[in-house]
């Protein structure tokens, strides 16, 4: 009789603690998937809205696979960023359809699967590279960047134009310090930049865009605004760099 409440309350004990665990199980948050958006030819930025109490989580897990191969070739990525509701696709294949799933995860488990969302990644950014840079002097501290560009002859692998790009640096700093310029696809092909110091070298490119990406950068351009005289051009010599 002893032995047999002693096994009952250790059933009782084990039942309990199992719907304890239970309770703190697998997340019921729910995630609705935005349609995702290709950023890149080579990424997607997948976001999310949930709904549920975010704190349960630890993070998101999206899967993909590309639209011609099967859901278990997916491969998955993983944040644990439990606030940020996006996941960034990267390494793709260009111009190539994905299908997308996400779900939340924590210790527990996994919590339910969004449907499966398909989008596409962008073509090939610009192929083509600016050509006949000029760097003219406006006055001590001010340059004007003229170039020529090749008409919007894109081909069918490449997103059709958005505009340029110049971007500026000093010679001995990376060129992730850069000053970027834009300027949308129709306008004239010329950039100002202003602030220049003299004595200081700079590098300065242009490149075409499109929603492929940057596209081929010119060689750069090596030049300190002394030396450029007022209304002289001072032009790369890219006899060698044009074929
Ligand atoms: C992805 O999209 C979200 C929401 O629009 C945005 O906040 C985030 O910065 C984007 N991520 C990238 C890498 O573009
Ligand atoms: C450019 O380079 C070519 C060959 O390297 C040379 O013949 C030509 O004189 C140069 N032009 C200028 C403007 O420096």
């Amino acid at each position: 009789m002893q032995l047999k409440i002693h096994r009952f309350l250790f059933l009782l004990l084990l039942i309990l603690s199992i719907q304890e665990i239970k309770s703190e199980e697998v997340p019921k948050i729910s995630l609705r998937l935005f349609t995702p958006r290709a950023i890149l030819s080579t990424a997607i930025n997948v976001t999310w809205f949930t709904h549920g109490n975010q704190e349960e989580i630890l993070g998101f897990k999206c899967k993909f696979w590309k639209r011609n191969q099967n859901e278990e070739e997916a491969v998955n990525v993983i944040s644990l960023n439990k606030f940020q509701n996006w996941i960034l696709l990267d390494g793709l294949e260009i111009d190539t359809y994905y299908w997308v799933k996400c779900r939340a995860f924590n210790s527990f488990g996994q919590g339910d699967e969004t449907s499966r969302f398909l989008e596409k990644t962008f073509k090939k950014a610009p192929q083509k590279q600016p050509t006949e840079l000029k760097v003219t002097k406006v006055d001590s501290s001010t340059i004007k960047v003229t170039f020529h560009y090749d008409s919007p002859s894109y081909t069918k692998f490449e997103e059709p134009l958005e505009g340029f790009k110049s971007r500026i640096w000093e010679k001995d700093q990376n060129i992730e310090t850069a000053v970027d310029k834009i300027i949308p696809f129709g306008e004239k092909l010329e950039f100002i930049f202003d602030n220049l110091i003299s004595g200081k070298t700079y590098q300065l490119a242009v490149l075409a865009l499109s929603n492929g990406g940057d596209g081929v950068s010119s060689p750069p351009i090596t030049f300190e605004i002394d030396q450029i005289t007022s209304n002289e051009e001072f032009q790369l010599n890219n006899s060698e760099q044009i074929s």
